[in-house]
C-alpha cells in the first residue's frame, strides 16, 4: 500500500486562481492597479464594511508590512513599549523591533491561547504605546474586554487577525472590534494572495496616509493607480516603505475570497471532526468548540505527557506532518531580555501543542486516517 502523504498546509489553488494569475499577467500592468482596488472592495465586503462605514481597507506586501505600519500610525518609536502575548508570531515582535520599540510579554488564556485580558494592566507603564491581541488558530480573543482596557487606559489595540480574516465575533465580522486590525494573506493562510496583507483603519485621513506610507510615502493618488495608471509628479510628506501589493497577487487573493464560504465551512467540518475524535483520548487534549464563528486557520493538539516530539516523530512515520506553531518569543535569544509578566500557561503550552493537517477542502478520509493514527500512538503510550 502507497505510504500517505498529509503535509501540515496545502492551499486550494484551483484553474480560477491559475485564470486569475494569467490574466493578471496578460494585462500587463504588474505594480499596484486595478486589481489592488478590487481585492480592497472584497476584503471590506466579507469585514461587512458597507459604504456608510467610517472604516477603509488598504493592501499592502504582507502581513508584516501591515504591522509595521500600523505601529508607525500610532507613533510606535524608539524607547516605547508595546504589549504582546509571548506567544505570538515573530512578525509581530519584528514589527515593534522595527519601529525602534521593544515588545513587553503578556501571557495567554490556557483555553484559547489567546492574550490573557487579566495581565495585560499590570504591565502598563508610562512608555505603553500599544496592545497587540492576536487571534490564534480556531479561537478569537475576548475582544469586549481588550476594547475596555484600550479605553480605560487611552491605549489603542492592534488586532492581528492574521488567523482569522472571515471570522466573527458576537456575530460582527472580524475587522470591527478595534482602531487596527491587520491580515496576513501569506502562503498558507486561509486565503492567500501568495503574499499580501491588509490592514483596516478608522477614517479617509488615515486610509490616506497609509496609502502614501505603502507607496514609499509617494502622495500620489491611489485612484490614479487604481486605473493602472501611475503619476510623474507627487510629494512626500513622511517616511514610507516599499509595502504596496501588486495586481498579480491581488487578483489571486480575489479569486480566492470568493471561495471563502465553502472553505470556511470545510475547514469548520473537519474541526468538528478532529474534536469528535480526539475528545477524550487521554494524553491528547483538543481544543473543543463549535467552531461556527471561525474561519480555522490551524487545528492543534496538546500532548499532555511529555512526549510531544514522539508523537510528531510517530506520525511522520505514516505520513502525517504536523507543525509547533509556535516557540515562545522570550525563547528567542534577540528578544531574551524582554520584559514580561508571569508567563506561566505559555511556558507550559509551548511544550505541548502540536499543529495537525487543516486544509480547505480536506477529505474525511484523511482526517480519519490521522485520527486512527493518533489514536494508535495513544494505545502505545499506555502499553
Ligand atoms: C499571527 C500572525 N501575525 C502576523 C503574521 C505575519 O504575516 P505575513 O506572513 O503575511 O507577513 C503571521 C504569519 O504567519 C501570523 O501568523
Amino acid at each position: 500500500m502507497k505510504l500517505k502523504s498529509i503535509p501540515v498546509f496545502k492551499p486550494l489553488i484551483e484553474k480560477e486562481e491559475i485564470a486569475a494569475a494569467v490574466e493578471s499577467l496578460e494585462i500587463g500592468w504588474l505594480g499596484m492597479g486595478r486589481s489592488v482596488q478590487e481585492f480592497e472592495e472584497s476584503v471590506a465586503q466579507v469585514c461587512g464594511l458597507n459604504a456608510d462605514s467610517d472604516r477603509g481597507v488598504v493592501a499592502v506586501s504582507t502581513g508584516h508590512a501591515a504591522l509595521h505600519l500600523a505601529l508607525l500610525m500610532i507613533g510606535v518609536g524608539d524607547g516605547d513599549e508595546v504589549i504582546t502575548p509571548s506567544f505570538n508570531n515573530a512578525a509581530d515582535f519584528q514589527a515593534i523591533r522595527a519601529c525602534g520599540a521593544v515588545p513587553v510579554f503578556v501571557d495567554i488564556n490556557e483555553s484559547t491561547l489567546c492574550i490573557d485580558p487579566s495581565k495585560i494592566e499590570e504591565l502598563i507603564s508610562e512608555r505603553t504605546k500599544c496592545v497587540i491581541a492576536m487571534d490564534y488558530d480556531v479561537f478569537v480573543c475576548e475582544h469586549d474586554e481588550l476594547a475596555l482596557i484600550s479605553e480605560r487606559n487611552n491605549i489603542p489595540i492592534v488586532h492581528d487577525a492574521a488567523h482569522s480574516f472571515g471570522s466573527f465575533y458576537k456575530g460582527v465580522p472580524i475587522g470591527n472590534q478595534h482602531q487596527y486590525t491587520m491580515f496576513s494573506f501569506d502562503p498558507v493562510k486561509t486565503i492567500t494572495c501568495i503574499d499580501g496583507g491588509a490592514l483596516i483603519v478608522c477614517g479617509d485621513d488615515k486610509v490616506k496616509r497609509l496609502q502614501a506610507k505603502r507607496l514609499i510615502g509617494m502622495t500620489q493618488p491611489a485612484s490614479q493607480m487604481y486605473s493602472n495608471a501611475r503619476a510623474w509628479t507627487y510629494d512626500i510628506e513622511e517616511l514610507g516603505f516599499r509595502y504596496h501589493m501588486a495586481n498579480l497577487h491581488a487578483a489571486i487573493g480575489i479569486s480566492q475570497i470568493k471561495k471563502l464560504d465553502d472553505i470556511r465551512t470545510s475547514r469548520q467540518n473537519a474541526c468538528r471532526k478532529y474534536y469528535e475524535e480526539l475528545k477524550d483520548i487521554g494524553i491528547i487534549r483538543a481544543p473543543k468548540g463549535d467552531f461556527q464563528e471561525v474561519n480555522p486557520f490551524l487545528y492543534y493538539v496538546h500532548v499532555l505527557d511529555g512526549s510531544r516530539e514522539d508523537f510528531r516523530s510517530f506520525l511522520l512515520e505514516k505520513g502525517i506532518d504536523t507543525g509547533v506553531h509556535w516557540q515562545a518569543g522570550h525563547d528567542f535569544s534577540y528578544f531574551s531580555e524582554c520584559k514580561r509578566g508571569s508567563l506561566d500557561i505559555t511556558n507550559k503550552i509551548t511544550k505541548e501543542i502540536v499543529s495537525l493537517p487543516l486544509h480547505s477542502k480536506m477529505s474525511e478520509e484523511d482526517i480519519n486516517y490521522i485520527t486512527d493514527v493518533i489514536k494508535d500512538y495513544v494505545k502505545q503510550q499506555k502499553s
